[in-house]
């Protein structure tokens, strides 16, 4: 049953449709008020009328049933009760024979949306300013998919630039094949870093590493190898941490493969007269749109990162025909979008209203002292996500063996509870604010975090392990703290809708916080094992459906939930 759709059939407002009515009844935060309500505010200009009389109005003519018991007016608002045994039953019935798939939809079907995310860089080190768009990106495409939607995951590889020139340059002056192969991305940073130093000095080197640039753009074999082989090696490193993280991709095409598409483009921005001269360069002008100009050609004829986003939209138009394209990346780059997408709109492209950016706020470290980690890619002080992880894994383990020193496979669950901290923490907040994390706060067991919800997720897992094979329940009476978590059941599956709509994961961490937060109470308040035989058999139904709806949450975020912590 969908309430929300239930009550909006029933409500007589002029004008709005069904999913408008829907879409307005929300849930109250405080049950005590009704199940569901109408903040009438949002009617009263249309109307003409003050809230307060709107919602006696729509209460008069709202006749009460055996779904929607009770309906009152409430200072300008409406409040609803349901038949909350109905509610349960409901909800339970439709938890259990949808498992899984529990809170999915097929809404998406038939349309296709692109995710633009992680997309690293080549030979530069992975560090944490690429968690949030890694996490992000990754919960969306689950999220996505799980609405019925094809999500196409793509990594946009930054694997095009002069900078792969000096590394040719740095690598053939100071480095070595087995260099490389035991340092990994951590020595072709140090020979990029010493490329830069020594052309401080030697600004000549510069002409030399345009020259080999060049070589890889011409073809040769030589310069093409090594480039090559830098990128299989970054991919192999940066592939851990993807299949720790639980990220895939669909693509891999990265800012080169886009070097034959580009110039269709440019000939198409020349037909429609947007390219304008400028100091030998050649640009699109939008100065009327209260922007800086965008640079597709540089005066000695080189593309952009601009022109390269160009040919990568009209590409994934056409081959994929997206119904919306994401791009989650940092809000630095909020000028980048807003050029790129008005440019594509200038050409006509109708599609350029389905462009989204998915703008994400800034990650940090804090040390112990809560003082903020310094990170400087040219100084090489950055923080490695490896690291964190690392690190976070030990943690984890620490607490767990002053917790629980006896329980097995500590090593994996400490890896598992480590990563769910990390993950947990970069989803934790709308995506736009910016996040300082510290150790201590991500893994408090007690804290708002991925592991509070995991030992949660625990703690029913035992209970129902010791209460053995469950009876069949039925639904009679219900107190408060088993409705304040049923209803919460209930609302799982516009939470995801609302999450993709809104492209905010968060909504799913903070839904699943709530969530932890309702059974713990309900686990405290209320007897399971023990408990009369029907109440016992009806608690261990909420709390198996509870699970369930805990661990479709954790996984649309890329967490698993240990057996036992
Ligand atoms: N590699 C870029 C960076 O690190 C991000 C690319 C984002 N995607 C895009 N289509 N521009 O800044």
């Amino acid at each position: 049953m969908d309430y929300r759709s239930y009550i909006a059939e029933k409500l007589k407002i002029d004008g709005l449709t069904v999913e408008e009515k829907a879409e307005a009844v929300v849930v109250p935060p405080d049950l005590s008020m009704g199940d569901y309500a109408l903040p009438c505010f949002r009617f009263a200009k249309v109307m003409r009328k003050s809230p307060v009389a709107i919602a006696e109005e729509l209460k008069a003519a709202f006749l009460p049933d055996d779904v929607i018991t009770s309906v009152e007016a409430v200072n300008g608002y409406l409040n609803f009760r349901v038949n909350k045994a109905g509610l349960a039953a409901e909800t339970l019935g439709r938890i259990f024979s949808e498992r899984e798939k529990y809170g999915s939809s097929d809404i998406g079907k038939g349309k296709t949306v692109c995710i633009d995310y992680s997309s690293i860089n080549i030979a530069k080190p992975f560090h944490i300013g690429h968690l949030s768009t890694t996490v992000l990106g990754g919960a969306l495409y689950r999220i996505f998919g799980f609405l019925g939607y094809n999500a196409v995951g793509i990594n946009h590889l930054g694997d095009y630039g002069t900078q792969f020139g000096k590394l040719i340059y740095a690598y053939k002056a100071w480095g070595s094949r087995e260099g490389v192969e035991k340092g990994g991305v951590k020595e072709l940073t140090r020979l990029y870093v010493k490329y830069h130093e020594y052309a401080e000095e030697h600004p000549e080197a510069d002409d030399e590493a345009r020259r080999y640039f060049k070589l890889i753009e011409d073809g040769d074999r030589e310069c093409n190898d090594l480039f090559t082989w830098f990128k299989e090696l970054t991919l192999k490193e940066v592939g851990k941490i993807y299949d720790e993280l639980g990220i895939k991709f669909d693509s891999y095409a990265g800012e080169s493969f886009y070097n034959d598409k580009m110039q269709p483009v440019i000939d198409e921005l020349e037909e429609k007269g947007l390219l304008k001269e400028s100091d030998g360069a050649k640009i699109v002008d939008l100065e009327e749109y209260g922007m800086p100009p965008c640079l597709i050609l540089r005066s000695d004829g080189a593309s952009l990162y601009a022109t390269r986003d160009l040919a990568a939209a009209c590409y994934r138009k056409e081959h994929y025909d997206f119904y919306k394209c994401l791009y989650v990346v940092a809000y630095q780059q909020n000028l980048h979008f807003r050029q790129i997408f008005k440019v594509l709109e200038l050409m006509g492209k109708p599609w350029a209203k389905d462009l989204v950016h998915v703008a994400y706020g800034m990650v940090s470290l804090l040390d112990e002292n809560g003082n903020q980690v310094a990170m400087s890619t040219r100084h090489g002080t950055v923080v490695l996500l490896e690291d964190v992880l690392k690190k976070c894994h030990e943690k984890a383990y620490e607490i767990i063996e002053s917790k629980n020193p006896d329980l097995e496979d500590k090593k994996e669950v400490a890896r598992t509870v480590g990563t769910g901290a990390v993950v947990f923490a970069a989803l934790s907040n709308s995506k736009i604010k910016d996040i300082a994390f510290s150790y201590d706060k991500i893994l408090n067991f007690d804290g708002e975090t991925g592991p509070y919800v995991q030992y949660t997720a625990a703690r029913i897992k035992s209970v129902l392990r010791k209460a053995g094979k469950r009876k069949a329940y039925t639904v009679a009476e219900i107190n408060d703290d088993e409705y304040a978590l049923i209803s919460l059941l209930a609302d799982f599956p516009d939470t995801v809708k609302a999450a993709a709509e809104k492209t905010e994961p968060f909504y799913i961490t903070r839904y699943a916080i709530n969530l932890a937060s309702a059974f713990n109470k309900f686990y405290f308040d209320c007897k399971i094992i023990g408990s009369e035989e029907s109440v016992k058999n009806f608690r261990l139904a909420i709390s198996e459906a509870t699970l369930t709806v805990i661990e479709n949450a954790l996984r649309l975020l890329g967490i698993s939930a240990p057996e036992r912590m």
